[in-house]
């Protein structure tokens, strides 16, 4: 590799599917990990196998299909997490196995902090676990990464002493983490020289950085550590990941591109991607983007002041230091009508990476033509939001076969909801509530019967227009508690669940919106059938 290249390392199914409310489900994760070859990313952190043999199992096929491409696209290196323990890390090898480029990342604390409390372990004991986990990892996969947890508050001495021993029992790439967003851009740069000063071996391997949120400073962190001599930024799209997220793809990849007379680095990201796969992650994990948010941001490129906008008209480099459109931030591009047919769908579907089976299609189009007879054209976007609604939901335990709402000044709002049960029973259920949508939520709950609560509602158009799509996403919390996995043992505890919904109706994609995130958290319970998924809430030794 050029020593200009900067290999992008994305985690938004590993650490980013970590965070509250992120469960996405097997299929999911499927289209994103494709989603995420096609824009370009050298490393994809399919998840953490141990977690749960639905983990496993959805990282096996990442790595068998997405890992395998047989259209001639580049290969991405398929990786999985595994905490410093035999039985992990057969897991992790296990999962990434079937892929052309499997890699396996394993990771020991080596903070005081976490050695003490967490691991309450010596730093000699630390070393030697090091030693033998990844001598074991390097016995089964040629492509080793090793983190050295909570790094960011380490001693440095002793990380070049376990970062060498990684080196020399076989590790290629050493991650250095800020776990809990700690350091600061020159401190976390200096760490960064350092290591590469003073660890032995290290020339021959890659430096990788990994930078969570905490202090907002992700992305400068990840950015200092680059200037330093990294060429691995882990990353995670729109900075989804535990707490305040980790750092976002976005924000590194498009400095990097921005900024290229300062920084003289290149990376093999398709940015025009970008705003897609960050909508994609976004519906599928209910995790909505702040309008504020940079690069994919609703307001990211909108200028609203006059004094703006009369610059821009003269010259846009005068407010506007990328092209919307570099992002793929301007794509409302209007494609079909209500007079396209079934091929024409195919065919605008596969030009934006859809591949669907026949039956898919169908269900696709039987949706693309009420949506046709209601708006006039449909653009991309629309198609994005048919495709994420209809394809990629949660298993469907209930279902919403009609809902009907009185809402306005001159009485209570109303909203009966007729639901498919799981064992296919049809509920009518009627409620009063403060709005249309609080009614429908209050008739649905009355229905499933399941203690949650509501904790975000977000609403926005698809495109402009008064025949919009609207798109609901939202994040509810379980009142009891969700069996889980807590890296050791098992506990029950409140969990929460993102569900996305889109309809030219918004009571109706609200109502969608909210028994896709109760469908996941009914399936995570159990309640009907094997539990699909016990995703850890939290990763620890
Ligand atoms: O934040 C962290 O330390 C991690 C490691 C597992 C790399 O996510
Ligand atoms: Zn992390």
């Amino acid at each position: 590799m050029p020593t200009d290249y900067v290999r992008i390392f994305d985690t938004t199914l590993r650490d980013g599917e970590q965070s509250p409310g992120a469960t996405m489900t097997s299929a999911e994760k499927f289209e994103v990990a494709r989603a995420l070859a096609r824009l370009g990313v050298d490393v994809i952190e399919a998840g953490f196998p141990a977690a749960s043999p639905d983990d496993l199992e959805a990282v096996r096929r990442i790595a068998a299909e997405v890992g395998n491409p047989t259209d001639g696209s580049p290969v991405p290196v398929i990786c999985g997490l595994a905490r410093t323990t035999r039985s992990d890390i057969d897991k992790a090898w296990e999962a990434v196995q079937p892929a052309a480029h499997p890699r396996i990342h394993t990771f020991l604390a080596t903070s005081e902090i976490h050695m003490q409390h967490k691991l309450k372990m010596t730093r000699a004991q630390v070393v030697e676990r090091v030693r033998e986990m990844v001598t074991y990892a390097r016995s089964l996969c040629e492509d080793v990464e090793f983190s050295p947890e909570d790094a960011g508050r380490s001693d440095p001495l002793f990380l070049y002493e376990v970062l060498a021993v990684a080196i020399e029992c076989g590790a290629t790439t050493l991650n250095i983490p800020d776990t809990v967003g700690y350091t600061l851009p020159d401190e976390f740069g200096a760490l960064i020289a350092g290591i590469i000063a003073n660890t032995p071996g290290i020339q021959n391997c890659v430096v990788s950085v990994h930078c969570h949120n905490d202090l907002g400073l992700a992305t400068a962190n990840t950015l200092a550590g680059l200037m330093a001599g990294a060429r691995q930024p882990e990353v995670t799209i729109n900075g989804i990941g535990e707490r305040a997220g980790n750092t976002a793809l976005e924000e590194v990849v498009m400095a990097l591109q921005t900024r290229r007379p300062i920084y003289h680095l290149n990376t093999g990201i398709d940015s025009a991607q970008i705003t897609r796969i960050s909508k994609l992650v976004s519906n599928y994990t209910g995790i909505a983007v702040q309008p504020n948010k940079a690069i994919v941001g609703a307001n990211a490129f909108a200028h609203e002041a006059g004094i703006h906008q009369d610059g821009l008209l003269k010259n846009q480099q005068t407010y506007e230091i990328m092209r919307p459109e570099s992002v793929g931030a301007s794509q409302t591009k209007l494609v079909l009508g209500k007079h396209s047919g079934r091929h024409a769908l195919k065919m605008r579907l596969a030009s934006l990476g859809y591949d669907l089976e026949e039956a898919e299609l169908d269900q696709v189009f039987v949706r693309f033509k009420a949506l046709a007879d209601r708006k006039k054209l449909i653009t991309d976007a629309d198609l994005e939001a048919l495709i994420s609604d209809e394809l990629y939901q949660p298993r469907e335990l209930f279902s919403l076969d009609g809902l009907q709402v009185a809402c306005g000044t001159m009485g209570m709002p109303t909203a009966t909801v007729r639901l498919r049960d799981p064992a296919g029973l049809m509920h009518v259920q009627a409620a009063v509530g403060t709005g249309p949508v609080d009614a429908a939520y209050k008739a649905i709950d009355a229905v499933v019967a399941e203690h949650v609560s509501l904790l975000e509602f977000v609403v926005h158009a698809v495109t402009e227009g008064i025949d919009a799509l609207g798109e609901v996403t939202v994040r509810i919390q379980s009142q009891n508690g969700v069996h889980t996995l807590d890296a050791q043992k098992e506990i029950d505890q409140p969990r929460t669940f993102g569900g996305y919904g889109a309809d030219t109706d918004i009571v109706v994609a609200s109502a969608k919106a909210y028994l896709a995130a109760l469908n996941k958290l009914l399936v995570a319970t159990g309640k009907y059938g094997p539990a699909e998924k016990a995703s850890m809430e939290f990763v620890t030794q």
